[in-house]
């Protein structure tokens, strides 16, 4: 699909616009937007409107064709809500989800989008969410069918008209909103991929294959060098597999050389089975998804990358299979981390920490501005917050504080939104262990909040936040696929770090 920005001469109005179909705002009560008057000389809009077919509620739309007067074939109307001085970003996006969908069951070649502004947002935003819809719309993962699925797809040409005083820095949102919806799309054919596929050295092609493109410093370390950085908690995890582990290290050196960078930190298990402490079989396909963490820090590096941001950020992934066999960890034992500390790992389905702790640890040699990790990291965060907020923990300090607020503002103007948990000291003391110095578990009771405890213990040298990610980064049932989530996010963060 490709899209572009257009404007209309001073003169003009927007039923001179030849299109195959163009996509204007209408109100509740029968309002039209600035667009739609001027397709309403002969006053059709009007007539559509009062005859019922449409409220002009956000998410309601009506196609109309062969207007008098209008150069384009089609037009589309989309409701955007009560209030035309007001179009709330829920409105916008619902319309332009319905607007994405209901074109590429049509006709139309090219299509041009006329649609008003956001109240509290710029046109960057408008772009950017009207790409990630018509992206979202097409995207399908079929390279395993021999029969690929048919998109009606006939969209092919996007057009979206902005203030000729606004092309410009239109043009240069359209290209980091293109650069944001490759990173998802990387991400979210990673985590499609089955884990016969996507296996840690494929994520390690993958991140060398986005250093040559994007001009990044990679390394990948293979299980000696894992072993010699003494990660024996990350390589606890490894026991069981015949595949081999690998650690990642990409870095996007876009900033000064001096600058501190922002250290990424993505789980990258290409298929939690629980290992000894195995899981139960219904639903245990979507373990392919346990690389979600891995797949977001990459998708976000590819969409920084193509952006050539300013900013230095250095993704760090340990990434390995949790596979149940003779040489596999059991229950019981213990392992020292590379931080020094020991582990009691009482159940092995408690993975992801344990290969995140000695990553975090490993994050230290570069001095961060900012360490945040990405991780389906819990069920229990699904029973928390649902599929709709990815979970945030930090430490509660001024530091903290402020780069969570900053998290989760980069969320909401991303439309991926997290919300913030607590952590600490009574729920610490849930990880106490008998024989180590901790627990890998710390009982049913706030298993998200206790996983992120022990996460902690592994950062105190710089300031850090988690983002549990296992009920946003993908979608079970009919609809079973990765969002794509949290790229938006992070990918926001990272721009408005740049400035
Ligand atoms: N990858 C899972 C978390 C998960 C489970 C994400 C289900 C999405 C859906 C993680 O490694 C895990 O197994 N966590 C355990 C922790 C428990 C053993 C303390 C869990 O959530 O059950
Ligand atoms: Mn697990
Ligand atoms: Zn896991």
């Amino acid at each position: 699909m490709d899209f572009s920005i257009k404007t209309l001469d001073a003169k003009s109005a927007s039923n001179t616009i030849k299109t195959g179909c163009l996509v204007v705002g209408v109100f509740e009560n029968k309002k039209l937007s600035t667009a739609a008057t001027a397709l309403n000389k002969k006053g059709a809009i009007d007539a559509a409107l009062k005859s019922g077919d449409m409220t002009g509620k956000a998410g309601s739309s009506l196609l109309l064709r062969g207007l008098a007067d209008v150069a384009a074939e089609r037009v589309l109307l989309l409701g955007l809500g009560d209030d035309p001085a007001k179009v709330s970003e829920k409105a916008f996006t619902a319309a332009v989800q319905v607007a994405a969908r209901s074109l590429n069951g049509l006709g139309a070649g090219d299509v041009t989008l006329a649609l008003p502004s956001v109240d509290g947002r710029d046109t960057a935003w408008t772009i950017r969410q009207t790409v990630i819809a018509f992206n979202e719309v097409v995207f399908r993962t079929d390279a395993h069918k021999s029969k690929k699925d048919t998109i009606p797809a006939n969209v092919k040409k996007v057009s979206i008209l902005v203030a000729a005083n606004e092309a410009a820095a239109a043009k240069t949102a359209l290209a980091q909103s293109i650069a944001l919806v490759n990173g998802m799309e990387l991400t979210k054919e990673l985590g499609n991929t089955p884990a016969n596929f996507c296996t840690p050295t494929h994520l390690a092609n993958t991140a060398k294959k986005i250093a040559t493109q994007f001009k990044m410093g990679v390394e990948i370390l293979d299980r000696k060098q894992i072993q010699a950085l003494k990660m024996n908690s990350f390589l606890s995890v490894s026991a069981g597999t015949d595949e081999p582990p690998k650690f990642i290290v990409l870095k996007h050196m876009g900033g000064k050389a001096k600058d501190a960078p922002v250290v990424l930190v993505g789980k990258g298990i290409t298929f939690d089975s629980g290992g000894i402490s195995l899981k139960a079989g219904p639903g245990m396909d979507e373990m392919k998804y346990d690389m979600g963490g891995a797949g977001s820090v990459l998708g976000t590096m590819r969409a920084i990358g193509e952006m050539k941001l300013k900013l230095n950020v250095i993704a760090v992934i340990p990434t390995c299979e949790n596979m149940p066999s003779g040489r596999a960890t059991r229950p019981g034992d213990i392992v020292t981390s590379m931080s020094g500390q020991t582990i009691e790992i009482l159940n092995t389905d408690a993975e992801g920490r344990l290969i995140l702790c000695d990553a975090l640890t490993y994050a230290e040699r570069f001095k961060p501005a900012a360490v945040i990790d990405v991780a389906t990291l819990t069920g229990a965060i699904i029973t928390s917050l649902g599929h709709h907020n990815t979970g945030l923990f930090t430490r509660h300090d001024a530091a903290h504080d402020k780069l969570a607020d900053e998290l989760l503002a980069a969320g909401k103007e991303a439309n991926d939104t997290a919300w913030r948990l607590p952590i600490g000291e009574l729920y610490n003391e849930q990880l106490k262990s008998n024989f180590a110095d901790m627990a890998n578990i710390g009982g049913p009771a706030a298993g998200s909040i206790t996983a992120a405890c022990f996460l902690e213990r592994f950062t105190r040298k710089y300031t850090w936040v988690h983002l549990d990610i296992a009920g946003t980064s993908w979608k079970s049932g009919a609809a079973k696929g990765a969002t794509g989530r949290p790229v938006p996010l992070l990918t926001t963060f990272l721009m408005n770090r740049a400035g």
